[in-house]
């Protein structure tokens, strides 16, 4: 009977544990759309290894502007049904479980968002076209996604994001993520605004590309500031390290999978704001397997 009863103790407490460590892990994410030979959106939700995909980009979103999407060989936005296609693999991945998202990309050609009237029409274009609501022409067919991400990395102004995110936020029905990738020094010029209004599920920070904050084993320090300083001052949920999938990825700021799993995550990992890594991109993930080599330790 004791026995018995020491058993029960010992199968629940390992239920308990496993339950913790489950929903303490990290979640990898992954941006696809860029090269046309990383394989399709469905092969790459099939790996299982990533639990939310960012679709990339929309790099043109003002409606006065003729948006158009821009997945790279993917597909062509211009022929007849465009990218429409795709619309099947988006729900083969959200019956996964897994959350695909459509990125806003805004760099030096793109236009900034000159007031909260632009925001708002901004919105109600996405919601239209690629969200909750309807439209004759949406550019990725029926499927819903599950929200947008803000990559802006220029224009002009770095106003107005708040806003979009704001309006995003309002609409009735299924639940909009928003998340930002911005990049690590702090504040970040274009989202830095924004990121304070605490509208943002999830927050994927560029360690890459900026050597004052990447990590960087002579001087460790910058880089663990810099993580703190993010989970500490920005209201998002959850914040996540962005990095690039393999050396090619990025000019700087590749860690190799030893220093991410023996220094790295273990550094970073007891905040509870932590949420995973980011990788840039799926077709250099292809090439390196280095979500693989990471996932058990993310
Ligand atoms: C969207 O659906 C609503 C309600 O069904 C309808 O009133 C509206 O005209 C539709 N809009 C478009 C752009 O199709
Ligand atoms: C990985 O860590 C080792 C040991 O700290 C260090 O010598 C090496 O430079 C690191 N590699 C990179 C790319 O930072």
């Amino acid at each position: 009977m004791a026995l018995r009863f020491l058993f029960s103790i010992l199968t629940l407490s390992l239920v308990m544990l496993g339950l913790a460590n489950c929903s303490n892990a990290g979640k990898i994410v992954i941006y696809w759309g860029q090269n046309g030979n990383e394989g399709s959106l469905a092969e790459t939700c099939a790996t299982r290894n990533y639990e939310y995909v960012i679709i990339a980009f929309l790099p043109t979103f003002i409606p006065t502007q003729n948006p158009m999407i821009n997945l790279a060989g993917h597909c062509n936005p211009q022929s007849a049904n465009g990218c429409m296609a795709l619309s099947s693999d988006i729900k083969f991945c959200q019956s996964k479980g897994i959350k695909v998202l459509l990125s806003l990309r805004g760099d030096k050609g793109s236009y900034p968002l000159e007031s909260t009237q632009e925001a708002s029409l901004v919105a109600t274009y996405l919601w239209n076209n690629f969200l909750g609501g309807n439209s004759s022409s949406r550019p990725l067919g029926p499927a819903v996604l599950d929200g947008i991400d803000f990559d802006i990395e220029g224009g002009s102004s770095n106003q107005h994001w708040g806003d979009l995110a704001r309006y995003l936020k309002g609409y009735n029905g299924k639940k909009v993520y928003i998340t930002a990738a911005p990049q690590c020094p702090f504040p970040d010029a274009w989202l830095g605004n924004a990121l304070t209004t605490g509208l943002f599920d999830f927050v994927w920070v560029q360690f890459y590309n900026n050597p004052s904050c990447q990590y960087n084993s002579d001087e460790f320090n910058n880089f663990e500031q810099a993580w703190k300083q993010w989970t500490l001052d920005i209201p998002a949920k959850k914040i996540f390290l962005g990095l690039p999938a393999s050396l090619e990825a990025a000019g700087s700021g590749y860690i190799p999978v030893g220093n991410l799993t023996s220094i790295v995550l273990p550094a970073i990992k007891g905040s509870s704001k932590y949420g995973g890594v980011m990788l840039w991109s799926r077709y250099y993930d292809v090439l390196s397997g280095y979500s693989s080599s990471i996932k058990s330790y993310v």
